[in-house]
């Protein structure tokens, strides 16, 4: 990312999650506040996700990573989880669509100072009043320490946290991911869902001529997305990161999942995986 500017993926994402909403009426991730804090017509959100008809595997997979994550997060509420921190948020809404608002939550929202400071004046411009949940952390996970800054943040180690870190690993170094992975399994009883991409062979011929050309286009405006993983390989990294039980979610499985919930789902392979960890 550039050092001063906001992540432009990100508002690439909350478009796919509020074209989502108009186009399939939030069927696998219901959420209010998408089109209100994207602050756009919905005729130009129409636009953007029919620019291409696959780009409607885009919204599946935004859609449904989401939706995997907010589930496993529940169940891990109901257990007695009480932190969450959501890492490298962009404009996700879960801090204020929170359905666990009762219970003395703390959502620690963890993003690249620029992004974050966008997101804030986003919210502030659409009259999006906060609940009292979230915490703001600004942090960039190539330079700082996220452990060191969500503790000053009031981040309690000794008790276990819900991690998620959705279309994040592409754009950080291996470095910066390992780092963040040992911290999270530092953490004990603690779990996080990522999603990840595979090396581009992995999609279909389109897809990959598609994903070639935002590439390229991502790398222009300063945010690479590099970091591939080959799913043979995921379960061995993330147990030298410390993680024992692994479940690796790929994009067939998705699709048969959630498909049907999107109109007019283009066929076609994408090497594109979600994947939920624990200790
Ligand atoms: C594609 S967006 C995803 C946003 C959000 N998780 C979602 O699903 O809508 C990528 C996010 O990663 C964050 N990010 C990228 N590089 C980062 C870094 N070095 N430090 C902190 N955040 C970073 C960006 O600020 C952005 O919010």
């Amino acid at each position: 990312m550039k050092p001063n500017e906001p992540s432009r993926t990100a508002l690439i994402i909350a478009r796919q999650r509020a074209a989502h909403q108009v186009l399939d009426h939030g069927s696998i991730l219901y959420d209010p506040f998408a089109m209100k804090i994207l602050r756009e017509d919905e005729k130009d959100v129409l636009q953007f996700a029919n620019k291409h008809p696959l780009a409607s595997i885009g919204r599946l997979f935004t859609a449904a990573r989401s939706r995997i994550a907010e589930d496993a997060l529940s169940r891990a509420v109901e257990r007695g989880v009480r932190q969450i921190v959501i890492l490298g948020a962009g404009l996700d809404t879960f801090a204020l669509r929170n359905p666990h608002g009762a219970l003395e939550i703390r959502i620690y929202e963890v993003d690249h100072p620029a992004t974050q400071t966008w997101k804030l004046e986003r919210l502030a411009e659409a009259q999006i009043a906060l609940p009292p949940w979230p915490i703001f952390v600004p942090v960039d996970f190539e330079r700082d320490d996220v452990g060191e800054k969500l503790v000053g943040a009031g981040f309690q180690e000794n008790s276990p946290a819900f991690f998620t870190l959705l279309g994040v690993v592409p754009y950080l170094t291996q470095d910066a991911i390992g780092r963040t992975l040992d911290y999270i399994s530092s953490i004990q009883n603690s779990e996080v869902v990522f999603d990840y991409m595979e090396p581009p062979e992995a999609f279909s011929e389109e897809l990959r001529q598609i994903e070639k050309a935002r590439a390229e286009q991502l790398e222009r405006i300063g945010e690479r997305s590099d970091t591939r993983f080959e799913p043979a390989g995921i379960a061995a990294i993330l147990r030298s990161h410390g993680f024992c039980a692994v479940e690796d979610i790929d994009f067939q499985e998705i699709a048969s999942r959630f498909g049907r919930a999107v109109q007019g789902l283009a066929p076609g392979h994408a090497g594109l995986h979600v994947v939920h960890a624990k200790l």
